[in-house]
């Protein structure tokens, strides 16, 4: 895939009805999406639980684009194998989510995936400095990871801002990820973001029979970022 900071909007599967997930991500890219964004949650990095690498694998062949995992796990390095096999194009540990995170993004890009490395809220960029070599995405988390449907932290654009003047000219995607509406989208993109998660913001209102709504909150999202940028 060619790398480009165009803004891209990944709808989260969490905010899915989750008896059918195939059909929702179908859903989702009929009506526009250009990432699908899916949240793996443990119930101990996050006290929340969700699904594994067998779910990704059931998903991927209902999806034409990227699949984009978020793994919200401690450890990560024994899922990694697993999750690359599941057809993740990219794979997301968190900065905290134990203390080598230099070897978990190798093992990441040795799998063949892309590798990604989030943020929490609580995290500052300082350490992100010393891995920017190593990473294809850095994903800010503007509310504490676990749950969707929480309030976005603003003071967070700020720490965007300051991100995507470290990245300079490397091609590393800026995504943000959590609390990203039309409201909240111009902030973050006009900050240097180009991959918007939203969970909540894009499937209210909709449903796998009726995905109109998909599309409008897409379009209303990717409409309200493009102007930021203009
Ligand atoms: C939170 C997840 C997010 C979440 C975003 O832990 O990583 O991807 O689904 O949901 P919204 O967009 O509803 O804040
Ligand atoms: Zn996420």
């Amino acid at each position: 895939m060619a790398f480009d900071r165009s803004i891209k909007i990944a709808p989260s599967i969490l905010s899915a009805d989750f008896a059918n997930f195939g059909a929702e991500c179908q859903a989702i890219e009929a009506q526009g999406c250009d990432w699908v964004h899916v949240d793996v949650m443990d119930g101990h990095f996050v006290p929340n639980l969700t699904f594994g690498p067998a779910t990704c694998a059931a998903i991927r062949p209902h999806i034409k684009g990227i699949m984009d995992v978020h793994l919200m796990i401690a450890p990560v390095d024994p899922y990694i194998e697993a999750f690359a096999a599941s057809g993740a194009d990219f794979i997301t540990s968190h900065l905290e989510a134990g203390p080598h995170i230099h070897r978990t993004l190798q093992a990441i890009r040795a799998s063949g995936a892309k590798a990604g490395l989030a943020l929490n809220p609580g995290t500052g960029l300082a350490d992100v400095k010393h891995l920017l070599d190593m990473v294809d995405l850095v994903c800010v988390m503007t509310v504490n990871p676990g749950f969707g449907g929480q309030k976005f932290i603003h003071s967070h654009v700020d720490k965007v801002r300051e991100l995507r003047a470290m990245i300079g000219d490397r091609p590393i995607h800026i995504e943000i990820d959590g609390g990203v509406t039309p409201e909240t989208a111009p902030l973050v993109a006009g900050a240097g973001a180009d991959v918007l998660v939203a969970g909540s913001g894009v499937f209210k209102g909709g449903s796998v029979r009726n995905p109109a709504p998909y599309g409008e909150n897409i379009r209303a999202i990717r409409a309200a970022a493009e102007a930021a940028r203009a």
